[in-house]
């Protein structure tokens, strides 16, 4: 006998009561988004392992470790980690920087990271995303951020909270290497092999650790202290505190993190993170942050651009209850030629929601199926009712049931 597939380790199956939830998240977020001047795009699922390695960062866990990376024709392809690159590459690739500026996009899709799965990290995991291009201004990076929050709060999400941080632009991050190292020069035996490397390459991606040792270094009243006092130039904290002053009038609370500088090397200035207190270990439901030099380091003219991605799974587990498909009728029968006609002019002229008992089964047993399938009202057609032209309207919450006639549509 063959033996029993199952699903590669870290990836999930969604199905049944779940899906009704994430295509109530997909279509609030779609008409919240388009009704804000969004346009969808849907860029490959793989795409040169170039991109990525250049986009997001040589020095990145997400390029060292994660990515799921096949040869193909003598070409290295990968499975996108994140969405980011790979619609910056369209922007580019599209001349979409002769569009009207600012250029509002979002996505939706599977994205996969070769991580060590647990309770809210999958490797097959999904992303909705936005990226506005062509403005470096505060009120661009207030703009995506009330887009998520105004999301999360139609969905009614429960306590979150948003962690700010301005890690300034590579002139800044050239002070900051010297200023840090200067710091942790003096703990560097006791720091993780990756962070002794990071210390070399790229300092900042050290704050990002998450090896116990090394985030008591990173604690130590000295560094502390340094980052607090804002590593970043005159520009950058006018920024920063502009989109502070922002938020305050819109009434969205934040908190700074000075180590806040999330996983991926492309971000300048502004970066954020949306985490919740419902949700474990992996609390971030979104992050994101402006990324002004991207866009040219990727082979387009220089432009700015300023976005966030939310993880599908964790916004999901998070929604408070799945919203009710409703059925407006459910209609017993052992008259199926009639029933399908009947349907058809329910659903054409009236807009209603409808499905037909496909079974041979007696009407006691489809009357079951129709309280089981939630539906407000039971039609029942039997041949009695289809010779005399008529239909039984039974409401399943109080029992009560009229005879109508077929060719008024107009019951209930
Ligand atoms: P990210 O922080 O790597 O950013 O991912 C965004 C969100 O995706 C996370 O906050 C989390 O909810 C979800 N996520 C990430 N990895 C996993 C995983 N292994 N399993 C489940 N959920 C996960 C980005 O990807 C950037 N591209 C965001 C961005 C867009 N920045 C600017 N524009």
């Amino acid at each position: 006998m063959a033996g029993k597939l199952q699903r590669p380790k870290g990836t999930q199956d969604i199905f049944g009561d779940e899906i009704v939830k994430w295509q109530y998240v997909e279509k609030t977020a779609r008409d919240l988004l388009t009704a804000m001047g969004y346009q969808e795009i849907r860029t490959p699922v793989f795409e040169s392992t170039e991109l990525f390695a250049r986009g997001v960062g040589e020095t990145t866990d997400i390029v060292n470790k994660e990515m799921y990376t096949f040869e193909k024709e003598e070409r290295s392809l990968t499975l996108r980690p994140e969405g980011t690159a790979g619609v910056v590459r369209s922007y580019i690739e599209q001349g979409m920087s002769r569009w009207p500026k600012p250029v509002k996009l979002f996505y939706f899709g599977p994205m996969f990271r070769y991580e060590r799965p647990q309770a809210g990290r999958q490797r097959q995991f999904h992303q909705l995303g936005v990226e506005v291009f062509g403005l470096d201004t505060p009120q661009a990076d207030a703009e995506i951020i009330r887009r998520a929050m105004t999301l999360f709060e139609t969905l009614e999400l429960p306590e979150l909270s948003l962690e700010l941080n301005n890690i300034g632009t590579p002139e800044d991050r050239e002070n900051f290497k010297i200023g840090f190292r200067e710091r942790v020069k003096p703990h560097l035996a006791n720091l993780c092999t990756d962070c002794q490397a990071r210390f070399e390459t790229n300092p900042m991606r050290m704050l990002d650790c998450k090896v116990d040792a090394c985030k008591a270094v990173y604690a130590t009243p000295d560094i502390e202290t340094y980052l607090e006092t804002d590593f970043t130039g005159e520009e950058s904290q006018r920024h920063y505190k502009s989109l502070t002053d922002i938020l305050t009038v819109l009434n969205i609370p934040f908190k700074r993190n000075f180590k806040l500088v999330r996983g991926l090397d492309y971000y300048t200035k502004t970066v954020f993170e949306i985490t919740s207190t419902h949700l474990g270990a992996q609390n971030a439901v979104c992050g994101g942050g402006r990324y002004n030099n991207l866009v040219s380091m990727l082979g387009g003219e220089p432009t700015p651009a300023t976005g966030w991605a939310l993880g599908m799974e964790r916004l999901v587990s998070l929604l408070p209850g799945a919203p009710k498909q409703a059925l407006d009728y459910y209609l017993v029968t052992d008259q199926h030629a009639r029933a399908f006609e009947v349907a058809e002019r329910l659903r054409a002229e009236q807009g209603k929601t409808i499905d037909i008992d496909l079974t041979d089964k007696n009407f006691g047993k489809q009357l079951e199926a129709a309280n089981k399938r939630g539906a407000k009202f039971a039609l029942i057609l039997g041949e009695q009712e289809a010779s005399a032209n008529q239909i039984t309207v039974k409401n399943l919450a109080t029992g009560d049931q009229t005879t109508q006639s077929l060719s008024d549509l107009n019951w209930a």
